[in-house]
């Protein structure tokens, strides 16, 4: 059933970034650093459900120092982007795919579910405000936070009966420093990200704060993400990426695995390389296929794929034993490219994928 839109206030900021100042950033916005002049929140509790739904200045939130997410890490967050086309319109792509995974990961950290509709109207209620942070620079985009948290004072453990939904905005440019080249990747040995019915499926924090240690000792090998194993040594995903493998026949595979993130990037890909009549499978991959692969020959391709990386080839597997150069081929490129096409309105968007913020 379709909510009824949600009336949100509107505090304008009046310390906002002037257009030469704006103008500055986004000539080059980097990952992550700078963030638009504006946020959206919408406050949940038990009895009132969504209420006070309000576009503010961007600033601190004040909370509680007894407030749950604190102290247990109930929280979940999405990531999506906003698109400048030539005809100056903004874009978004497949919102509701983004709404409802923020629904199973709220399901899993006992959290409230946001109805898709007003988590796509919190989205345009941002960019009605700061439309004019979207870059028109190649390969950049608004970057879209909406997370949501415990905030209630309390420190018995159980669901919380106060939560706080927020959208934030960043300008980006591409999330690798050095651009699209292709990415070194260490081998996780030690450490897992997620579990067997854990919350590796789920977009929370937790799962990221178990990955910062891998990924600092994976940059201080020289390399620029983890791919995390399961227990019985199959490949899960990368810290904030998932992982697709291209075989000599073009056959594209990638993980399935309960524990991973069910990507949007990923599912679009597979689509896209299905309407290429290629022979896409999702199951399990263990890291020997993987590596006899690549010696045989028998995978051509390796590549990571997500919204802030877009889809970035992989250029090594390096771990304590051994390092493994991977082929370098043209599917990863070509598909990035169709896919970037689509987003930016280059292409036909013959999937409905686009909505107009
Ligand atoms: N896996 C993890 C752990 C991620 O953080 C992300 C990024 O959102 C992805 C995969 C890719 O998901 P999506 O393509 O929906 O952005
Ligand atoms: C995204 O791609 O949206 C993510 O959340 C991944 C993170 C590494 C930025």
């Amino acid at each position: 059933a379709q909510a009824a839109a949600l009336e949100f206030t509107v505090t304008k900021n009046l310390a906002a970034k002037s257009p030469a100042e704006r103008d500055a950033i986004l000539a080059d916005p980097g990952f992550g650093t700078h963030f638009t002049d504006h946020m959206v929140d919408i406050c949940w509790s038990e009895r009132g459900g969504w209420h006070r739904p309000r576009v503010s200045p961007y600033g601190p939130i004040s909370l509680d120092p007894a407030a749950a997410v604190l102290h247990y890490g109930q929280e979940i967050f999405e990531g999506i982007k906003a698109y400048r086309h030539a005809d100056g319109g903004i874009y978004t792509f497949r919102p509701e795919e983004n709404g409802k995974r923020l629904q199973r990961s709220a399901r899993r950290l006992a959290l409230p579910e946001l109805p898709v509709d007003y988590f796509v109207q919190s989205l345009r209620e941002l960019v009605a405000v700061d439309g004019a942070w979207v870059p028109s620079g190649e390969d950049q985009s608004l970057y879209l936070r909406p997370f949501m948290f415990a905030k209630e004072a309390f420190l018995g453990v159980r669901a919380a009966k106060k939560v706080a939904y927020y959208v934030i905005g960043s300008p980006a440019g591409s999330y690798w420093p050095r651009g699209i080249k292709p990415i070194n990747i260490w081998l996780e040995q030690t450490y897992q990200r997620a579990g067997k019915g854990g919350t590796g499926a789920a977009k929370t924090g937790g799962n990221y704060a178990a990955s910062l240690l891998p990924q600092a000792e994976a940059y201080e090998r020289g390399c620029d993400q983890v791919v995390f194993l399961d227990a019985d040594g199959y490949i899960e995903e990368l810290g904030g990426m998932n992982i697709l493998f291209v075989k000599k026949d073009g056959t594209l595979v990638t993980p399935a695995s309960d524990s991973i993130l069910d990507g949007i990037t990923r599912n679009s890909i597979l689509e896209l390389a299905r309407d290429r009549g290629l022979t896409v499978e999702q199951r399990p991959v263990s890291l020997t296929e993987w590596r006899e692969g690549v010696a045989s020959g028998d995978i051509t391709e390796v590549f990571a794929c997500g919204t802030a990386a877009v889809i970035s080839p992989i250029g090594l597997l390096k771990s304590d034993e051994f390092e493994d150069a991977q082929p370098i081929g043209e599917l990863a490129l070509s598909l990035r490219e169709e896919l970037t096409d689509i987003q930016y309105g280059r292409r036909e968007d013959t999937h409905g994928w686009l909505m107009r913020l």
